[in-house]
């Protein structure tokens, strides 16, 4: 049993530990744990800020809405969904009650750190060659809390230990900004931000 111990936690076996997580109080009003989900040996892991409704709802990350959008996205960029490993910053839905509805709450500093440990924890175990960050709740738990997503959204950036890492906006952000000509442009803002991936990170 000690030499199992000693073995590096597998993803499923962090998958399952994180499904009993208690580090936070966002565990009780949410459903479940949504883990990251892809391939182990995923070359590129998409990180982005918590589940929503419907991810909180079936446990799987980004099937909901901006989900929806990122799918067509990579279709546009040409990538493969199935060969990315998706995961979020914080892993449980933090929400508001509105009646029936559950509206998203932006997770604070104390969850982000909460659920620091997981995150690398996949990191860790899956090796990425580049990182995207999906937004600055994302760049911020990757990046650190100085970092200035204005600044650094659409460019390549180094995680501690060497990863590259592209900051990009969160597709909620674009679905956000309604119809018409200002999605189109936050649309497309995302897009060639994705599109980056098919190149070399610009050091
Ligand atoms: N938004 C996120 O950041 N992650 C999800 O999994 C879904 C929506």
């Amino acid at each position: 049993a000690r030499a199992a111990e000693a073995l590096p936690d597998s993803l499923t076996a962090q998958r399952h530990r994180a499904a009993a997580c208690r580090r936070c109080a966002l565990w009780e009003p949410a459903t479940q744990t949504v883990f990251g989900e892809g391939p182990a040996d995923a070359r590129v892991m998409l990180i982005g800020e918590q589940p929503g409704d419907r991810e909180d709802l079936s446990g799987r990350p980004f099937v909901g809405p901006a989900g929806q959008l990122l799918d067509r996205v990579l279709a546009e960029a040409g990538i493969d969904r199935t060969t990315l490993y998706l995961t979020n910053a914080v892993k449980h839905f933090r929400f508001q009650r509105r009646g029936k509805v559950r509206v998203h709450q932006r997770p604070d500093r104390e969850h982000v750190q909460a659920c620091r440990s997981w995150l690398a924890g996949e990191i860790e175990q899956v090796r990425p060659d580049t990182v995207v960050c999906l937004g600055a709740t994302a760049a911020s738990a990757l990046l650190g809390a100085a970092f200035r997503f204005s600044e650094g959204r659409g460019q390549w950036h180094t995680l501690h230990d060497g990863t590259p890492a592209l900051v990009t906006v969160h597709p909620s952000w674009v679905l956000r900004q309604g119809e018409g000509a200002a999605r189109e442009a936050a649309h497309a803002l995302l897009l060639a931000d994705i599109r980056k991936l098919g190149g070399p990170p610009a050091v």
